[in-house]
């Protein structure tokens, strides 16, 4: 087959063409990044697994409701997904202080918040993916009032489903980046969830002994990241084998 058009090359991922108009080709590549790219590595296998937990949690999220653009699982790296206009928004819901909020409000990382919260930051990578306020999105025109609404809505439902599920295999949510997109439908445009989730864009935490399960191993030198998101993936039933034995990526997939 030849091979598709390159459309985008992001830090973690390429969309190439689809075999559709309203179709493209999410990669997933095994370089992670972090700090907006200043530091920078390639960590074997974990776009396979990216790939195989995204899919597992879109299509659990599909099951509750929530629209997606997550069709259909290609080979081990790509995944099929409607082609959708991103909205310049990354959306952070925090169940627990970590990371860039506990900087920013001096809370220390581990506290409970009082109640799940909603942040917005832009996508300008340029700027270093900035917080904004909701009103900064109505008044530039990011996206509409109805728009806002709708995605609060669906990160808490989501926020509410992921939480559970995690808690089923004895990992705390701590928070989670996700994105949207617009959909054109006969009447107007859909809001799907779009990009991924994958221990890349959440914080998971061990239940019991709070070891990190996600990019943070990456970006505080924790070492053992790919593990770590193996230990995921096999916690959810995506992988079968004992988390402790070196990662054999090949038995995770058999029709690539
Ligand atoms: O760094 P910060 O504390 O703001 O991150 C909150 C959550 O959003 C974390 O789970 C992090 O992995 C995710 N995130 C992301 N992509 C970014 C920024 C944050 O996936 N560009």
């Amino acid at each position: 087959m030849a091979r598709r058009k390159k459309l985008y090359e992001g830090k973690a991922k390429i969309l190439y063409e689809g075999p559709k108009s309203d179709t493209l080709v999410q990669y997933f590549k095994d370089d992670a990044t972090a700090f907006n790219a200043q530091k920078k590595a390639t960590l074997d296998g974990k776009g396979v697994l990216n790939n195989r937990i995204s899919e597992f949690v879109m299509l659990r999220l599909a099951e509750i409701g929530i629209p997606t653009h997550f069709i259909e699982r290609l080979n081990m790296r790509e995944q099929l997904i409607k082609k959708v206009e991103i909205i310049p928004l990354e959306v952070i819901c925090r169940n627990v202080a970590a990371g860039t909020m506990s900087k920013r409000l001096g809370i220390e990382e581990g506290e409970t918040l009082p109640r799940s919260i909603v942040e917005f930051c832009l996508k300008r990578d340029d700027l270093g993916d900035p917080l904004i306020a909701e009103e900064h999105i109505h008044a530039f025109g990011w996206a509409s009032q109805a728009e806002v609404d709708e995605i609060i809505g669906m990160t808490l439902r989501i926020n509410d489903y992921l939480q559970g599920m995690f808690a089923g295999i004895g990992i705390r949510l701590i928070d989670f980046k996700i994105e949207f997109g617009r959909y054109p439908v006969a009447d107007g445009h859909q809001i799907l969830l779009a990009d991924e989730i994958s221990p890349d864009s959440c914080r998971l935490w061990d239940r019991e002994t709070n070891k990190k399960l996600d990019k943070d191993r990456f970006r505080r030198d924790l070492g053992d990241v790919t593990e770590a998101y193996q230990e995921v993936a096999s916690r959810l039933g995506i992988i079968k084998e004992n988390p402790a034995t070196p990662p054999n990526l090949s038995v995770i997939s058999n029709n690539d």
